[in-house]
């Protein structure tokens, strides 16, 4: 069976990695934005029939992406696919997936629901909560992907390390990194205010973290708040140095640059979500080792 990749505008280098490497067909996307905002979308190829479809799109910028998303999918479905995979990188909202206040929007099941009924499997890395927000999820199989052992590849170079999670949430990550770098590792606890969005952490757990180079992790950093209070905290403990590393880096602008001058040595993240020099992991071949496992 053919099968197609389609080079989505927000993950274009990632891919074109991962049609390379599946020998696929790239069907490229057409797309610009009209004066007024709104978005166009052409496919510049046909897709070969009963073929096996993969779209490879981001969800970020978030708003954008999405419309493009079911922009694309729309024209997809009218060369009827036998089977059509999601690579979506990062799920824009996945971190609205419950209710905190009244009346809030569930914004991730909103958009869960936008794709649900348009392909068959989606997947995506380092969800924020996979546990509520798969099970919005009725038609498509989701899948999650972990940039961890790339991340832990990454930091190989770095001796005498121990790694660090803002928040507990993070534990299933910090494992699997920790394990691939053969070092201890535990976490701070968050609480974040639901009103003023403010954190405030404290170190969870009796480490001796003096002399160790830390390599503090998290999913998503977005306007670098979780990791600079963490940075905080971590210099009060006598640690040599702090590197930072996320699976999806949001591109805030000035961001990278408060990382830095709160502490830390470097600051990088992977190609879920493109960001320039810092993106320094490739998840291409996580990705094409997944699809390979039907
Ligand atoms: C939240 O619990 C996430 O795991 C991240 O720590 C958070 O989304 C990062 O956001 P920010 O960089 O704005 O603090």
């Amino acid at each position: 069976m053919a099968t197609s990749v389609i080079i989505g505008p927000s993950s274009r280098e990632l891919a074109l990695k991962v049609a390379d490497k599946l020998k696929a067909d790239k069907i490229f996307v057409q797309h610009k934005k009209f004066p007024d905002g709104e978005s166009y979308t052409r496919l510049e190829q046909l897709i070969k029939k009963n073929s096996d479809v993969i779209v490879v799109e981001t969800l970020f910028p978030q708003n954008d992406s999405i419309v493009e998303l079911l922009c694309i999918l729309d024209v997809v479905s009218e060369f009827k696919p036998k089977y059509v995979t999601l690579i979506a990188p990062y799920f824009a909202y996945s971190r609205q997936h419950e209710r905190y206040l009244k009346w809030e929007a569930i914004s991730g099941r909103t958009v869960a629901e936008l794709i649900d009924k348009k392909v068959n499997k989606i997947i995506m890395f380092d969800v924020h909560h996979k546990k509520n927000l798969f099970p919005f999820f009725k038609k498509a199989k989701p899948v999650e992907l972990t940039a961890a052992k790339r991340m832990a590849d990454y930091f190989k170079k770095v001796k005498n390390v121990f790694v660090i999670a803002p928040d507990q949430e993070r534990k299933g990550f910090t494992d699997i990194v920790a394990e691939e770098l053969n070092c201890d590792y535990s976490w701070l606890s968050k609480h974040r205010d639901r009103y003023t969005g403010k954190t405030v952490s404290h170190l969870l757990h009796k480490v001796n973290l003096k002399g160790k180079n830390i390599i503090l992790v998290d999913d998503i950093i977005s306007t670098g708040g979780t990791i600079i209070s963490a940075i905080e905290i971590l210099k009060q403990h006598g640690v040599a140095g702090i590197y930072v590393a996320t699976t999806h880096y949001m591109n805030v602008a000035g961001v990278r640059e408060k990382i830095l001058a709160a502490g830390a040595k470097e600051v990088v993240t992977t190609d879920s979500i493109p960001a320039g020099e810092i993106s320094k992991i490739d998840l291409s071949q996580v990705i094409v080792d997944a699809l390979g496992k039907k």
